[in-house]
């Protein structure tokens, strides 16, 4: 059946597979092979060596890029920052990026630091004020924005501010780890690439570091796969086939947890301990309108501000049981985690944030031990 027919949930399950021919493995092997049989001239591109492709990247980078809608666009890289520095490698020498001045902060440093050496400069802005991005553009050569962003679920335009860009001559990178494909596609919404920690949701089990990013021009997918030959930023197949497993389930698992994070943002937001609740899902939340315009859920990433400060906010951390105190997300279990906790985290962060990640337990035992770590404090 071609691709075109069929649901993303139906993609999720049947792309980067390896065949239909009898005796195919249903589940695919894991290629482990540094080098490949080959002669005559050497070229990249083909399988002769394995820092240039691998089988079960392949695979991984089908179903990806599929989701995103552009197949033949993915490259896998070992972690979400190598896949983030990918981007960053497309920026000419000197060049200028406008950035969102909160976002996932191992970026925001990445690309501060850059700025501190001289490799580009650095323009950062509030994402979720379009006119203060579209008023950045002019004389930018790269506009990185996320949204939702981590950790403050803040929503920024991204079908606005993509045609503003495009008309200003400006290409867009966006970070769709918190969306996932299931919910969002920037390419569609007009971004030039899309990158993912596909060690949160797309891989979904904790146990797995990985990143994607995923081009919708030919040109530029070239560019970053040839970034990854020379630079030797290669995934592992044993994590990409985790990825690719893991990927499989990720509309069930998604549907479960974001079904699970709107029950918790509306108790969440009217108990005593709780003073904000940031979940682009809630109709009060600022970025409500533009998150129901460009995507097809809210997601299962929510964060909380405490009423009683730092000092509370840290005792919810260490009071719950059934939450895991952890940093990352999109995993199974649910994690809670103190952001302002990393020193690199933006002052922009309010101390007494805490982001929840939503996982698949029930939402009743969830809630009851919210609430229990809540009401002590
Ligand atoms: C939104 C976002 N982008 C990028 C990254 C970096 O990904 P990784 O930890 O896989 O390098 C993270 C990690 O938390 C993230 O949350």
């Amino acid at each position: 059946m071609a691709h075109e027919a069929l649901s993303r949930d139906t993609l999720a399950v049947v792309t980067g597979r390896p065949g239909r021919a009898p005796g195919t493995p249903v589940s695919p092997d894991i290629e482990f092979s540094s080098t490949y049989v080959s002669w005559g001239p050497y070229g990249y591109g083909e399988s002769m060596y394995a820092r240039g492709d691998n089988a079960t990247w392949k695979l991984f980078e089908e179903a990806v890029g599929t989701l995103e809608g552009a197949p033949d666009g993915a490259v896998a890289f070992p972690s979400g920052m190598a896949a983030g520095t990918a981007i960053l490698e497309l920026i000419p020498d000197g060049g200028r990026l406008v950035m969102a001045d909160t976002c996932y902060n191992t970026m925001l440093a990445l690309a501060s630091e850059r700025a501190a050496s001289g490799r580009l400069q650095l323009t950062t802005v509030d994402a979720s004020d379009t006119a203060a991005v579209v008023a950045a553009l002019p004389g930018a050569d790269w506009l990185l924005l996320e949204s939702p962003t981590n950790p403050l679920l803040q929503v920024a335009d991204l079908r606005a501010l993509c045609a503003a860009a495009r008309q200003a001559g400006v290409r867009v990178g966006v970070d769709n780890t918190f969306a996932t494909p299931m919910l969002q596609n920037p390419l569609a919404l007009g971004a030039d690439v899309v990158m993912h920690s596909a060690t949160k949701y797309l891989s979904g089990h904790s146990d797995v570091l990985l990143g994607v990013v995923i081009a919708a021009d030919a040109e530029l997918a070239g560019r970053v796969r040839q970034y990854r030959i020379v630079q030797g930023s290669i995934p592992g197949p044993m994590e990409t086939w985790l990825a690719l497993r893991g990927l499989r389930t990720l509309p069930v698992r998604l549907e479960r947890a974001q079904a699970s994070a709107g029950v918790l943002a509306e108790r969440l937001a009217v108990h005593p301990a709780v003073s904000r609740v940031r979940y682009p899902g809630l109709p009060d939340d600022p970025g409500h309108a533009v998150a129901r315009a460009q995507m097809r859920g809210f997601g299962a990433m929510l964060a909380i501000e405490i009423a009683g400060g730092e000092a509370a906010a840290q005792a919810v951390v260490e009071a719950v049981r059934l939450w895991v105190p952890a940093t990352s997300l999109g995993g199974v279990e649910s994690l809670i985690e103190r952001r302002r906790r990393i020193p690199s985290e933006p002052a922009s962060v309010p101390q007494n944030l805490l982001r929840l990640s939503v996982g698949l337990e029930d939402v009743e035992d969830l809630w009851a031990d919210l609430r229990q770590a809540l009401d002590a404090v």
